[in-house]
């Protein structure tokens, strides 16, 4: 539950509920949408052009591999691992105490918690350290989890496994692969502080945490800034003005310290803890996360030697740096495979839970695919990008009709074996089919996905059986793009047509055999309803069911965060009584798309990937919305029936000042027989 409490739910809660916005809601957005890369730089610029993530050809293991056999000694006994042994997912974690990132991590109570509390059933993890102090640290972090399931269920202990000796110790592939899938960002590298005096021999190196990636927006620029002590930084002090203020934990907020020493013009804040407490995660709270401040802050512990120094009125300057380090973290998924574990946007071990929760996903779509279907390949690791996308022409199996389940396996993956290969932002991804030129279905939509934040594992199967009437002919051209700027993706594409159930005769499963098109959305502004004009449909003869079928997504952000973070409302009026709503109620709510890992939405990706958005995830298929109208029409009026679409924000037309955002929408009635 602590996770929940986090800034942005109760943030955009208050913007929904009061109709306070404009600049705070802005603000709230852009800190909203941010890819790792606006952190740490587009270091993955010149490594990302194909071939090039192979600098190394030969030198180890990479992602999508097996995973050898290892045993290695554990503070219980011993750990062995087997290929091919039935069994769950697997998570390797390298602990160092160089990285105030794991020491947080590790200290904070809701992180612990979260871990003991929330590793799906059936994960496992390793723990163990990359230094000589390994038998002390991993006998530390099993203190740690055994305090924090004290009140919870303890058949998790017997997942987490400590295995005393040092990484660089173990002689098997696990140094090779912590050691040779080094990054950036959160998941490695060493974050630090830098201090240097005049009356010094050496700089002082400390460990450092930047406050949370997506409420401070300012970062550290690569230079040498003086050094001001201002006491616990809750009050305005005009001794900082361009320096970085060195500020003890305590008595105030960290928001508030940032805040007093924005106003006296300091250049940052470096937040120090006490009495040896641990570095925490500085974030800000409920209001006070719209309130813009443009200055990055880092906390660290307290070094005596930068406090005398100030003391003593002698100049300090600091810097920051960030020193490469072997990967924390490694996964090996059901079937045996090395996977990268994203990135870890902040402290907390659900980034650990949420990837094993993927990993689950995966073996059950496994599972799933292996289940009888007609299957006709259309992609098979394609090149999508640019104006053109993938395109490709395929026969379909005689008496497409007579099939009534059809299924899109879709995966999305990157030019290079690594995630770093991927491209960085989100964007839609639309699939649409032509199977006669001159039928009003040529180029209808057959499906839409959003692209992840950089990680290249997306593997969806979504279903679109509805639409089989839109495939018109027994030869079809599929083309699926994204925005024609967008870094490329390599895509597989299998549709799997079906029978949803061949053991039930008793009662002649109802086919699609119809569609009709409907409406599709636009600018997301006061005009947005004005297009929309009810229409009159004919029943085809013979219809037995008639259903509603909608992909509606919200993007773009006005001063409201129209349409991708505020919550709009699509409503389909029949015979002017029958109001049948979708609702995009988790849009702008912190854990939003955290919650549809489950589902298969992509998790730890290199950017805000965990809010929820208008009617999509990242890293996620966009479900089609369904809903059964039958008995809403009357069936026996061949003329009559009359349907009307409108969308709204907050219950009304929108209306926004500057910016518009827009909505996507295909909309269609199918007829069943
Ligand atoms: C980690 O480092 C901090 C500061 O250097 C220290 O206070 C803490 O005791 C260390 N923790 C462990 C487990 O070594
Ligand atoms: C900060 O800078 C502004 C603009 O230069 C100045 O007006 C203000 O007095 C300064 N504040 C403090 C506390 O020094
Ligand atoms: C298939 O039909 C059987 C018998 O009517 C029924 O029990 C079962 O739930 C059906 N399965 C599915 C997937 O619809
Ligand atoms: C359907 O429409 C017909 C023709 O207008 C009318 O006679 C009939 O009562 C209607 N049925 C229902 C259920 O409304
Ligand atoms: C349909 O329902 C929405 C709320 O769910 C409401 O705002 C709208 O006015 C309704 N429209 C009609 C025509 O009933």
């Amino acid at each position: 539950m602590a996770l929940l409490r986090s800034h942005s739910a109760l943030l955009w809660f208050l913007i929904v509920v009061t109709g306070h916005v404009t600049e705070a809601a802005e603000r709230a957005r852009r800190r909203m949408k941010l890819t790792e890369d606006e952190v740490w730089g587009s270091r993955y610029d010149h490594a990302t052009s194909v071939g090039s993530w192979g600098k190394f050809p030969g030198a180890g293991p990479e992602p999508g591999d097996l995973a050898a056999a290892f045993k290695v000694p554990t503070l219980d006994g011993e750990f062995s691992y087997q290929p091919g042994a039935p069994g769950g997912s697997l998570v390797l974690h390298a602990f160092t105490n160089n990285s105030a990132f794991l020491e947080c991590l590790w200290s904070s109570e809701s992180s612990l918690t979260s871990l003991v509390q929330g590793l799906p059933d059936g994960s496992q993890v390793l723990f163990m350290s990359l230094d000589d102090s390994s038998v002390s640290d991993v006998l530390w972090m099993r203190e740690q989890l055994l305090r924090a399931a004290m009140h919870s269920k303890k058949e998790v202990l017997s997942r987490l496994h400590f295995c005393p000796l040092p990484v660089f110790t173990l002689g098997n592939w696990i140094p090779a692969v912590f050691y040779y899938w080094g990054c950036n960002g959160h998941n490695c590298g060493i974050s630090q502080a830098r201090f240097t005096s005049q009356g010094w021999h050496m700089p002082i190196v400390i460990k450092r945490l930047d406050a949370r990636f997506d409420w401070l927006m300012a970062r550290w620029a690569s230079k040498s800034y003086p050094l001001a002590d201002a006491g616990d930084g809750c009050r305005a002090s005009s001794s900082v003005e361009g320096a970085v203020a060195w500020v003890s934990e305590g008595s105030c907020s960290y928001f508030t310290k940032v805040q007093s020493m924005a106003r006296s013009n300091a250049s940052g804040v470096l937040v120090y803890s006490l009495d040896g407490n641990a570095i925490q995660d500085m974030n800000c709270a409920g209001d006070e996360c719209s309130s813009p401040l443009g200055i990055p802050a880092a906390m660290v512990h307290h070094e005596a030697s930068v406090a005398q120094a100030l003391r003593f009125g002698q100049q300090v300057f600091v810097s920051f740096q960030t020193t490469p380090s072997p990967n924390f973290f490694i996964g090996v998924d059901h079937q045996g495979a090395l996977a990268e574990m994203g990135w870890f946007l902040y402290p907390t071990f659900s980034f650990i839970n949420w990837q094993a929760q993927w990993f689950d996903f995966s073996a059950d779509l496994q599972t799933k695919l292996q289940t009888p279907a007609e299957v006709v390949c259309v992609f098979d690791r394609i090149q999508m990008q640019g104006k053109i996308g993938a395109v490709a022409t395929v026969d379909l199996p005689q008496g497409v009709l007579d099939f009534d389940t059809l299924e899109l396996d879709v995966s999305l993956s990157c030019p290079g074996r690594r995630d770093s290969s991927c491209a960085q932002w989100d964007h839609t991804v639309q699939l649409f089919v032509c199977c006669d030129r001159l039928s009003p279905h040529c180029n209808m939509e057959l499906g839409r996905w959003i692209t992840a934040f950089r990680r290249g594992i997306g593997h969806w199967l979504t279903d679109v059986s509805p639409l089989i009437p839109l495939l018109d002919t027994d030869k079809c051209t599929f083309t699926m793009k994204t925005v024609a700027w967008a870094m490329p993706w390599i895509v597989s594409l299998n549709l799997r047509f079906g029978l949803s159930n061949q053991t039930d005769y008793s009662t002649e499963k109802l086919r699609p055999f119809r569609v009709t098109t409907l409406y599709s959305g636009g600018t997301f502004d006061k005009n947005y309803n004005k297009k929309y004009q009810p229409v009159k449909f004919p029943i085809p003869a013979s219809s037995e069911k008639v259903e509603l079928y909608a992909v509606i997504t919200g993007h773009g952000s006005d001063e409201n965060g129209c349409g991708e973070f505020c919550v709009t409302s699509h409503h389909f009026l029949i015979n002017a009584v029958h109001n049948n709503s979708h609702i995009f109620d988790s849009a702008g709510t912190a854990l939003g798309c955290a919650m549809r890992v489950k589902e298969g939405a992509v998790p730890n990706e290199h950017g805000t990937w965990l809010y929820g958005r208008g009617g999509w995830c990242d890293g996620l298929q966009v479900n089609p919305w369904r809903i059964d109208i039958t008995h809403q029409l009357n069936m026996s009026w061949l003329e009559s029936n009359t349907v009307v679409y409108f969308g709204l924000f907050d219950g009304q037309d929108p209306n926004p000042a500057q910016k518009p955002g827009y909505i996507i929408m295909s909309s269609f009635l199918i007829f069943y027989k």
